[in-house]
């Protein structure tokens, strides 16, 4: 589609008629693009990928979301390397980082029927071919490999790629998605700065079962929510 406020809300706004698992809404300009937290998400029109695609993964305990989060960054994270040779790492929860800046956002709107999941819709915002940014911590594939990305491309590989991980989520491959995870965190096992109740130095070891950030302090494993920690440079 040409023009939409933003896939995520139209993708919402279509939950109401039955739509099939796997159904996509892309378009080349949002005028109102959503980002995490409240945020807006920037994206020149023709430039980028911004999509919406929408899962009902019935089958997968609300105590394991944290899971679908991962298969998607891994996904995003194999497309990448297929295009540059940079490291491409997932900033915990689910940004993409290549070397110090973010490429790819993701804002995922889960629906619950009962203590099920019924609708999860996942959108992406890839930056593709655009130069020029409000945001000084993003970059674009292009930015990276001085060089045009054909869009078409990127999407049914990316496709392709989130296909393969959700199938492995459903096949229960908790052990390999969570391995393949850690291995791509960004700052995993490096010693620096957060903010939580002030600042202090600390090191990222992992995630807990339900994808808590596990930073080892001065006074142990701490474990911290979305909102209860930030990263300073
Ligand atoms: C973030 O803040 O990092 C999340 C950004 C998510 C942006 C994508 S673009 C397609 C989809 N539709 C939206 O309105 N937002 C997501």
């Amino acid at each position: 589609m040409k023009e939409c406020r933003s896939t995520n809300a139209l993708m919402v706004e279509k939950l109401s008629a039955p739509l099939p698992e796997g159904t996509v809404l892309i378009t080349s300009c949002q005028t109102a693009g959503q980002g995490q937290r409240g945020s807006s998400w920037e994206a020149e029109p023709d430039k980028n990928l911004t999509f919406s695609l929408l899962l009902k993964p019935s089958f997968l305990p609300i105590s394991d979301q944290f899971y679908l989060n991962m298969v998607i960054c891994l996904a995003i994270s194999d497309t990448l390397t297929q295009y540059t040779s940079k490291k491409v790492t997932i900033k915990w929860p689910n940004d993409i980082y290549v070397e110090a800046k973010k490429i790819c956002g993701i804002l995922i709107n889960n629906f619950l029927k009962g203590c099920q999941f019924e609708h999860v819709v996942v959108g992406i915002g890839l930056n593709v071919n655009q130069e020029n940014f409000q945001e000084p911590k993003a970059v674009s594939l292009k930015m990276i490999e001085q060089k045009e990305v054909n869009l078409v491309e990127v999407l049914e590989i990316l496709l392709g790629n989130i296909e393969k991980w959700y199938l492995a989520l459903m096949q229960k491959k908790y052990k390999n998605i969570q391995e393949n995870y850690l291995s791509k965190m960004f700052r995993i096992n490096e010693k620096h700065l957060y903010r939580s109740d002030g600042i202090f130095e600390g090191t990222i070891r992992g995630i807990d079962p339900t994808g808590k950030l596990a930073v080892e302090t001065e006074v142990g494993i701490r474990y911290f929510c979305l909102k209860e920690i930030e990263y300073v440079m």
